[in-house]
């Protein structure tokens, strides 16, 4: 059984209301049961995190290499394109993630086609909606119970 946080960034608490045309009609909560009832199936733990602030983020990440979580799926929210100390936090607990963004950030206004996380990641989910938070679940279920290989 392995500890995965899923940690979100501002304003994903209004997931629902928030630009539904972006974000879809899902309210966070409803991608948190979800999740919690893949990742009981899979036989993993998993803690689900939303903060509106870089600072709570950083340290919460700290909190994770502590306390050996054994993967993050991130969703950075505005701090995907701006946060070198999100970025460098996650580069120094060195926990696999995966990056999540809920609307394709590629095809939106050019200052979201730069993530400050995306050449650290494991991977990277864009523009599938909530249906990505559950498609990287599976990918850190493989990732964290296949053999490792190069890749
Ligand atoms: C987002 C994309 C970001 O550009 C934006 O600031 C968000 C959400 C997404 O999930 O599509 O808040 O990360």
């Amino acid at each position: 059984m392995a500890l995965i946080f899923v940690i979100n960034g501002p304003n994903l608490n209004l997931l629902g209301s928030r630009e539904p045309n972006h974000y879809g009609n899902n309210t966070l909560e409803d991608i948190e049961l979800r999740l919690k009832s893949m990742a009981q199936d899979l036989g993993h733990q998993l803690e689900h995190i939303q903060h509106n602030h870089e600072g709570t983020l950083i340290d919460l990440i700290h909190e994770a290499g502590k306390h050996e979580v054994d993967f993050i799926i991130i969703n950075p929210a505005a701090y995907t394109h701006t946060s070198v100390a999100l970025r460098d936090a996650l580069a120094a607990v060195a926990i696999p993630f995966i990056e999540v963004h809920l609307s394709n950030i590629y095809r939106r206004e050019p200052f979201r086609r730069h993530s400050c996380f995306s050449d650290l990641a494991l991977g990277v989910i864009s523009g599938l909606g909530a249906t990505g938070y559950e498609l990287a679940l599976t990918a850190a279920h493989h990732y964290l119970t296949q053999p490792k290989q190069e890749t």
